[in-house]
């Protein structure tokens, strides 16, 4: 049986191959995307991610832009330096076919759980204020979700937003508290494992050679972001894999290593976004979550492989 989901987003060139990845894999229905501000504004973000739906003849997929700002504190940074001004690493594409949806994503959301109880995986891929707000306009979503599925957070590596936060929780700490605390079955799929993740600068100019729409338009969005990899991490081509780990998450869980473990969101002072464990309840009555701190870097590559170039 397919899985249904609804990607939350920023793209993004990571958020690209993730989308790209999940819309070539036949497991998964996309019953929609979400845009959110992240790696760009959500204007932009919203712009592409119709333009994926697009290029993948995927016209019936519906996108609806959602927030532009965090719930609390004002935006920290956008991504444009790692992703371009464009999300899309600075290739400037024409204006997509379609529309958004005339609703704005948390109401999208909410609509697209309550049609679906008990089947929907939310799979936020951008910082969580659209499911934040989607909670706060209507709490039923919690039981009624199948499950949810971040790329977000981190324990033991170190942030990438800041020396403990993850990008994705540091950009609206507030709601990433919010869906930690929700009580509904999430799996964190961050830092820990996706930098273990590395896609060689071998294994794409491979990939961006197959020359199939989805490959062709990573080859396109590729350079901008392999150099901010370059200047920030040294990578000499090669890039850490955030969001495509989400997607080879929902395919086949067994890829990671994963523990339920009390956890909550630092949302105040220099620690603010920093996702922590809190296995002995010390700090609070914190809600379980499954952390993935463990992965099978090499299964996961094979199967971003087979999905982009079969
Ligand atoms: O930290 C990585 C995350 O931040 C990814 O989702 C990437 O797209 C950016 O949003
Ligand atoms: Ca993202």
């Amino acid at each position: 049986m397919t899985k249904k989901i609804l990607i939350d987003t920023d793209p993004g060139v990571d958020d690209t191959m993730a989308i790209l990845f999940a819309l070539r894999s036949p497991e998964l229905e996309v019953i929609g995307l979400a845009a959110i501000f992240g790696n760009a504004y959500v204007d932009v973000t919203a712009k592409n991610a119709l333009h994926l739906v697009e290029l993948e003849n995927n016209h019936h997929i519906p996108v609806a832009k959602g927030a532009a700002v965090p719930l609390v504190e004002p935006p920290r940074s956008m991504g444009m330096h790692v992703h371009g001004d464009d999300g899309m690493g600075g290739i400037n594409l024409p204006d997509p076919d379609g529309e958004l949806l005339g609703i704005p994503a948390a109401q999208f959301i909410v609509e697209t759980i309550l049609a679906n109880p008990g089947e929907l995986t939310l799979v936020p891929i951008g910082p969580l204020t659209n499911i934040a707000l989607a909670v706060r306009l209507e709490p039923r979503i919690v039981d009624l979700v199948k499950e949810v599925v971040i790329m977000g957070g981190t324990v033991y590596a170190d942030g990438n937003a800041s020396p403990v936060a993850e990008a994705n929780i540091y950009n609206d700490p507030h709601a990433a508290a919010i869906v930690f605390n929700a009580g509904w079955p999430l799996t964190m799929v961050g830092l820990d494992v996706t930098l273990k993740v590395v896609m060689t600068k071998n294994y794409l100019d491979k990939l961006c050679s197959v020359g199939n729409p989805a490959t062709e338009m990573i080859r396109q969005v590729l350079p901008f972001y392999q150099q901010f990899h370059m200047e920030e991490y040294g990578l000499n081509g090669d890039l850490h894999t955030h969001d495509p780990s989400a997607i080879a998450y929902l395919l086949d869980p067994a890829l990671f290593q994963a523990e339920q473990i009390p956890a909550f969101v630092e949302t105040v002072g220099s620690c603010s976004g920093q996702t922590v464990l809190d296995r002995q309840r010390q700090l609070g009555d914190f809600k379980e979550i499954n952390v993935c701190l463990g992965v099978d870097d090499r299964s996961v590559l094979d199967l971003f492989w087979e999905r982009l170039t079969g």
